[in-house]
């Protein structure tokens, strides 16, 4: 269990943790909105209404809610559900991965669980499209296990009460503030204990216009009484992905099939199958498409000249010209220019790993999606 004083951050007494455990309960006893998955224990409609709240609103939810009930009441239902169907029932909530997980989920409890929603927050959390906050919810709503359920709203109310100088948009922080819940949460009534920090979260303690006079837990909060509310949560922003500029070069056999390279270096694509890739200075590439064409004509000239000492390739470079690839990464940006060569070689250098492949067994390469677009793009382009 992780140490909160090595975070900075001092948890209250037995005494203090029972007041506030009291306050909050009374506050949402009286307080708590009646919601229609309040009124049952069933741990197939709380686990719809968690997946349905996870991006989409109170309001928006619950006639979604109750027409997903009544077109699919069970677990085996949803199990047997034709696709079509499910994608209509989600029709205008988005991310529709979130309810095809919901069907694997749901096999899963018919084959693994014979049926029957498994009750410990482990087999929840092992369950298809279930983290930590939606077992979390499940395992304390419906089974009463002293579980937190730590989500943005969650970690605000904490980070206030406790001044948490931790960065709540770094998922890695999340820990730090499911390690607080677990030890407020009130292990009598943890369910409740976790819908009333979701009240607060998304209220009083809302990230626009918060009411910090009505918040009935005010006293107990480091941040209200040190008049630090601005400050808390702590919520850095979101670098911006980086720009890369990659070469890629597609290379062909007499016999027409490609030349393929499995990335060994670098944490992006490892183990995945690719052209020959190269990054070029994406900012020099910029400057000298900008001030000089003759520059950028000899920057791509240089590039194949480097490719081919480095892959011991002599090519005939093609003068097609490709759809430049995107695709973003967490953190990096990448537009890929695609340059097509033949070469009548078929000796490979040992300095790569390499492959010549035709299309047709392209599939038995993992390929990741800027390979996949890299293929599209160049078929597109035609042969
Ligand atoms: N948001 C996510 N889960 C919720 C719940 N059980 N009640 C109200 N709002 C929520």
């Amino acid at each position: 269990m992780l140490d909160l004083n090595d975070y900075g951050i001092t948890m209250w007494e037995a005494d203090k943790i029972a007041s506030f455990r009291k306050t909050l309960l009374a506050w949402y006893d009286q307080e708590k909105r009646d919601l229609p998955w309040r009124r049952t224990k069933d741990p197939y409609r709380i686990w719809v209404s968690e997946i349905m709240l996870q991006q989409t609103q109170v309001a928006t939810v619950i006639p979604y809610y109750e027409r997903f009930l009544d077109w699919f009441p069970s677990i085996q239902d949803l199990a047997q559900a034709a696709e079509e169907q499910l994608l209509k029932a989600w029709e205008g909530l988005g991310y529709y991965s979130r309810v095809r997980n919901m069907q694997t989920a749901a096999q899963q409890v018919m084959e693994k669980h014979g049926g029957h929603f498994p009750n410990t927050y482990e087999d929840i959390a092992a369950l298809k499209g279930i983290g930590p906050y939606t077992a979390g919810a499940i395992a304390s709503i419906a089974f009463d296990l002293p579980e937190p359920a730590v989500d943005g709203n969650v970690m605000r109310v904490m980070a206030r009460l406790f001044e948490v100088d931790y960065d709540i948009g770094d998922p890695k922080n999340r820990k730090i503030f499911q390690a607080i819940t677990k030890i407020l949460i009130d292990p009598k009534r943890p369910g409740d204990f976790n819908q009333a920090l979701m009240d607060l979260g998304t209220d009083i303690e809302a990230a626009k216009n918060p009411r910090p006079e009505e918040n009935p837990v005010r006293s107990f909060s480091a941040a209200y009484l040190h008049g630090t509310m601005d400050k808390y949560p702590i919520k850095l922003p979101k670098k911006k992905p980086r720009p890369v500029q990659i070469q890629a070069f597609i290379i062909r056999n007499q016999k027409g099939d490609f030349l393929l390279e499995k990335n060994n270096k670098g944490r992006l694509l490892a183990g995945f199958w690719t052209f020959p890739l190269m990054e070029t200075d994406f900012i020099s590439q910029q400057l000298n498409l900008f001030e000089n064409d003759e520059t950028a004509i000899l920057e791509t000239q240089s590039q194949k000249h480097i490719f081919s000492e480095d892959y011991q390739l002599t090519v005939n470079w093609s003068d097609k010209i490709f759809q430049p690839v995107k695709h973003t990464f967490s953190h990096q940006k990448w537009q890929i220019e695609l340059t097509e060569g033949f070469t009548t070689a078929d000796s490979l250098s040992a300095e790569h790993e390499l492959c010549w492949v035709p299309t047709q067994d392209f599939k038995r390469f993992p390929m990741a999606a800027p390979q996949k677009k890299m293929i599209e793009t160049y078929l597109k382009t035609g042969l």
